[in-house]
């Protein structure tokens, strides 16, 4: 479905609509475990939403939804982010929405002077965007790790230990 949409930072009120909308989006993702929409909400009350972004169709209405959070390497804070959730109401999904939360995200990190960024998901939909695997970078969990991709947007590539926000738990 294509639909008519722009990319804004989240504004003061658009808390709610968020939630709920990341809710919709995940839920039947198999993957989920149902709680993307409070990562969003404690990422937000922990001071770690560095940067939110919406999609919003000209009558207001968020269709779309993205978050990054500061990660360390190593321990040590580094200027590279984590980007998630990414998430696109059910409805509107597969109309470039999430590719343009995405490339919008990156480019404003890029511009304030970000190192990288880092993404656990699915690869084929990811590497799209230039993210890819980084010999010596590695999440935390296992888990993570054939899901883990990164991309750096300012100076080498780092190595080391990859932690997300406390959030991510
Ligand atoms: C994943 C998501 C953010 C993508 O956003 P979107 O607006 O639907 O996708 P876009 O229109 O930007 O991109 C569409 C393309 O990406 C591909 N794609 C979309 N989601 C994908 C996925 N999960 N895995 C692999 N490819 C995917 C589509 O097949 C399509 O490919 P094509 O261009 O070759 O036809 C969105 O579908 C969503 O919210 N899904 C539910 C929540 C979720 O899974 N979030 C990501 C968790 S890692």
């Amino acid at each position: 479905m294509t639909t008519s949409f722009a990319i804004r930072l989240e504004h003061p009120g658009d808390e709610a609509a968020i939630h709920d909308l990341v809710k919709r989006a995940f839920a039947p993702m198999p993957f989920s475990d149902g709680d993307e929409q409070h990562l969003v909400d404690a990422l937000r009350r922990d001071g770690d939403l560095i940067l939110s972004l919406v999609a919003a169709e000209p009558a207001g209405t968020i269709i779309g939804h993205i978050a990054f959070s500061p990660v360390t390497i190593d321990a040590a804070h580094c200027h590279w982010f984590q980007m998630a959730p990414v998430s696109v109401e059910p409805s509107r999904q597969l109309g470039g929405i999430g590719t343009a939360l995405i490339t919008a995200g990156i480019e404003r990190l890029r511009s304030a002077g970000a190192c990288g960024v880092a993404v656990v998901g699915n690869p084929a939909y990811y590497e799209r965007f230039g993210f890819a695997q980084f010999p010596g970078l590695v999440p935390l969990s296992d888990h993570d790790k054939p899901y883990f991709r990164a991309i750096a947007l300012n100076g080498e590539p780092p190595s080391g230990t990859l932690r997300y926000a406390p959030a991510f738990g």
